[in-house]
């Protein structure tokens, strides 16, 4: 199959050789305060903070075409031909044309005749801005006159108001040419904006002088037009309107002369600063400091090697060299890139999300995970966050918007405190802060908005076993609330009685996570405490848990078990023989079965099914188990991909390489395209999604919900500490890998805990699992019992030798 794309693997780049794929594939840009999306087709918008609240330029989900609009620069030759880098909007054929994608920059490569583009955007990392890069290049023997215009269109800001009363709030589009500046200024002056103190004035400049500039999207494009080909490109000129009111835009006209052979390079700035309807000359003077400084010489190049540098240094904490280059570009660049969109967006916005979800409460833990081993300070201050959304009964939150002063949503589920001591595990491992533990952290108060009291992040914890001890049904098992992490399972619960099996499996596992810390901290009394919780757990889940072959799933409100050989549908679940390993809830016996299952059951050649058969919807059936899913989508027997890294880790923990290479590479998203073929799977070849469609729906191989999924965090982790198998611990790293027998040798670089370690992998014995002898510097540890360097062997050291010899 010949693909729309290639990796440029040195450049860690993706490159697209057409804009026209089956769906957008996006790119996020960031400083971490303002944000973009962009497609390789130049679609995509701008928000600052909050997608929902401050959603600075437009772009139209659901809309036809697909992904519009977007950055638009529209380049304008004297004879009145006008084209554009992203090829689109102008759709003017081009002589030659690409678009890349970097981790935190696109850049659109194209030629016309004697004319060459390249435009790149990235957000500044020093400022609230969004910068367009472009250089032009003439091929020719004459001088040319090029008008170039750069466009956005403006958006409401508050993006739930914009679609429902759009037609009322667009009186208070605001827009403006401040000829000090040289910018156009959009203020929006809707009365009760979530914060009115930090409305954000929004501009765009150029580093030239305009030309002329528009406020005015219906002036700018035409009546019955679009951005295609706009009335005021096409003449040459922007009608210089302002707005009081109406649909906006931010155009400026610039003049490019290009002498033959010449070059130039220009810029456009499209940013915001706060504070607009408390303090409009404070805002336009910071507007105006920010120009000053990006319009200075050699700034945009300053603000892009700083991008660079950004990810150069995220993504060096930890890489590898191994023998299979899909997995290797996966592992180095284009996870741990996924997880840090994940890590900031959640689930909530992406070029299918409109971003109201804000951030889900077991998201976010999960998410973390992936964060902690590269950044652990900014994981720490998620966990922190976390932790004062957990209610005084040892409960959380379920939904929360940090950046939009709404109160948290509250629906109590039986998983979501459970991830907490997952991710203070994560973080105290990666760097041995016990002292953690200790700080003192307040409870979310039940108006969803305060905080009340104030304990340890260890107390936090306890809570959590607490709750859980306190919600138990008639078999000992957790109560399903609403959901587990399956959100859907709550139909086998709906008079309250049903119970779950993943979550007490789940249960068992963070029961274990906790004992560890608080055996590091020598605390014997909740270790204990713990322990016992821990064979209680394990004896109910042995008793009630297995049905013969397999796990069972669940029971629903009378007492039946759900997953069984006898069932027709929903007869094996994917997530309770995973998690049955993770928690090691059996004896290894069992566990293998289980796993055994899933190859049998649940295998497809593009991923694993979250159950199988899947079940009847309406009208066939009245109450069906998962509501109102086809057969074969997400939760109804799809391969949902977050769960699948599940599976990858037990089958590493059981030491079964095979299957969990299988599992790992079938989900490699430019293994699974290939697979499943680019016109079905549609989505992004870098990028995870969060489910496929499965074998029963005609749909299958459908990529969906892409970018925005659990699968990254966890499939980072999957790879990273359970296949190449470099985990930390409170005591130190972990060097545990499971790999293919044919692979002789790895090696992986890994900062931990401030020492670069240089781990070299020898597997002339040709296993699967197993370290037979680990030697630091030189000093060997004994690895018999367990192949973890201890942290003190690397305290002050900057670097370190690691061989590890399989067998
Ligand atoms: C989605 C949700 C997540 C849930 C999962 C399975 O990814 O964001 O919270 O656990 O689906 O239902």
């Amino acid at each position: 199959m010949e693909l729309p794309y290639h990796f440029d693997d040195g450049q860690r780049a993706v490159v697209f050789h057409r804009h026209a794929l089956p769906a957008p594939w996006i790119n996020y840009l960031s400083n971490g305060t303002l944000h973009a999306f962009v497609s390789q087709a130049g679609g995509g918008f701008c928000w600052w903070r909050s997608p929902v609240i401050y959603r600075l330029t437009r772009y139209r989900h659901y809309n036809l075409p697909i992904d519009s609009p977007g950055f638009y620069v529209y380049i304008r030759e004297p004879d009145g031909t006008t084209w554009s880098p992203s090829f689109r909007p102008c759709e003017t054929p081009l002589d030659t044309w690409e678009a890349r994608h970097q981790p935190g920059r696109t850049t659109f490569t194209a030629r016309r005749g004697d004319i060459e583009a390249s435009l790149a955007l990235f957000v500044a990392p020093d400022h609230d801005a969004m910068v367009w890069d472009l250089r032009l290049k003439n091929h020719g023997l004459r001088a040319v006159a090029l008008d170039v215009f750069g466009y956005v269109e403006l958006s409401q800001l508050i993006w739930l108001k914009e679609v429902t009363f759009g037609y009322y709030n667009k009186w208070m589009v605001r827009v403006d040419h401040d000829a000090d500046l040289d910018a156009v200024l959009y203020l929006n002056h809707l009365e009760d904006q979530p914060r009115m103190d930090r409305s954000p004035l929004v501009y765009f400049a150029s580093t030239r002088l305009s030309a002329s500039f528009s406020g005015n999207r219906d002036l700018f494009c035409g009546p019955y037009r679009d951005e295609r080909r706009p009335v005021a490109v096409e003449r040459g000129q922007c009608e210089n309107s302002s707005l009081r009111g109406g649909e906006g835009c931010a155009a400026l006209q610039v003049k490019a002369p290009l002498a033959a052979g010449g070059e130039e390079r220009l810029a456009f700035f499209l940013g915001a600063t706060p504070g607009v309807l408390k303090n409009l000359p404070g805002a336009i003077a910071a507007a105006h400091e920010t120009l000053r400084q990006l319009r200075a010489p050699g700034a945009v190049q300053e603000q892009s090697d700083k991008v660079d540098a950004w990810w150069r240094e995220h993504l060096d904490v930890m890489q590898c060299a191994i023998p299979d280059a899909d997995a290797q570009r996966q592992i180095n660049t284009w996870n741990p890139v996924q997880s840090v969109h994940t890590g900031r967006y959640s689930r909530s916005i992406s070029s299918a999300a409109t971003g109201l979800r804000g951030i889900g409460f077991r998201d976010t833990c999960q998410d973390m995970l992936a964060i902690a081993y590269r950044k652990p300070q900014w994981a720490k201050e998620m966990l922190l966050y976390q932790l004062a959304l957990q209610f005084e009964d040892g409960h959380t939150a379920n939904q929360s918007w940090p950046e939009e002063n709404r109160p948290a949503e509250e629906s109590p589920r039986s998983d979501n405190h459970l991830w907490l001591p997952l991710l203070v595990s994560a973080v105290v491992s990666e760097t041995g802060d016990l002292g953690l533990l200790d700080a003192p952290v307040p409870f979310l108060a039940p108006d969803l908005v305060s905080k009340v009291g104030l304990a340890t992040v260890w107390e936090h914890l306890m809570r959590v076993t607490a709750f859980t001890e306190s919600h138990l049904g008639a078999h000992g098992l957790p109560l399903i609330l609403l959901s587990d992490w399956n959100d859907h399972i709550g139909t086998f619960a709906r008079e309250g009685r049903g119970e779950t099996l993943m979550a007490a499996q789940q249960y068992v596992y963070a029961l274990r996570l906790m004992l560890a810390l608080a055996e590091a901290c020598g605390d014997r009394a909740s270790a204990e405490k713990l322990g016992g919780l821990l064979e209680k757990q394990c004896a109910t889940i042995r008793a009630h848990g297995w049905d013969g072959q397999w796990w069972r799933r669940a029971y629903d409100d009378d007492g039946r078990p759900v997953g069984t050989s006898s069932d027709t549908y929903g007869r094996v679940w994917l997530n309770t023989q995973s998690w049955a390993v993770l928690g090691q809830v059996d004896g290894r016996d069992r566990l293998v079965r289980g796993m055994d299952a899933v190859r049998q059951w649940l295998d497809t050649d593009y991923g694993l099914r979250l159950l199988a058969p899947g079940f009847p919807t309406w009208p066939e059936v009245d109450r069906p188990a998962v509501k109102g899913l086809p057969p074969g989508c997400a939760e109804n027997g799809g391969v949902f991909c977050h769960a699948n890294t599940w599976a990858i880790i037990a089958e590493a923990m059981l030491g079964r390489a095979e299957n969990a290479w299988k599992y790992y590479r079938q989900l490699i998203p430019h293994i699974t395209l290939q697979t499943v073929g680019l016109e079905r799977y549609q989505a992004e070849p870098y990028a995870y999604v969060s489910t496929v469609f499965g074998p029963e729906n005609v749909r299958h191989g459908w990529a969906n919900v892409a970018q925005v999924t659990g699968t990254a965090a966890w499939m980072d982790v999957a790879a990273t500490q359970y296949l190449l198998g470099v985990r930390p611990e409170p005591a130190g790293l972990r060097i545990d890998p499971c790999i293919p027998a044919d692979w002789r040798s790895f090696e992986v670089s890994r900062t931990f805990r401030g020492c670069r370690l240089r781990i070299e992998v020898d597997n002339r014995a040709g296993v699967e699992k197993g370290v037979a002898a680990l030697v630091v510097d030189g000093r060997a540890v004994d690895a018999s019992k367990a192949p973890v360097i201890p942290a003190s062997w690397l305290a002050g050291q900057a670097t370190a030798h690691v061989s590890v010899r399989m067998g």
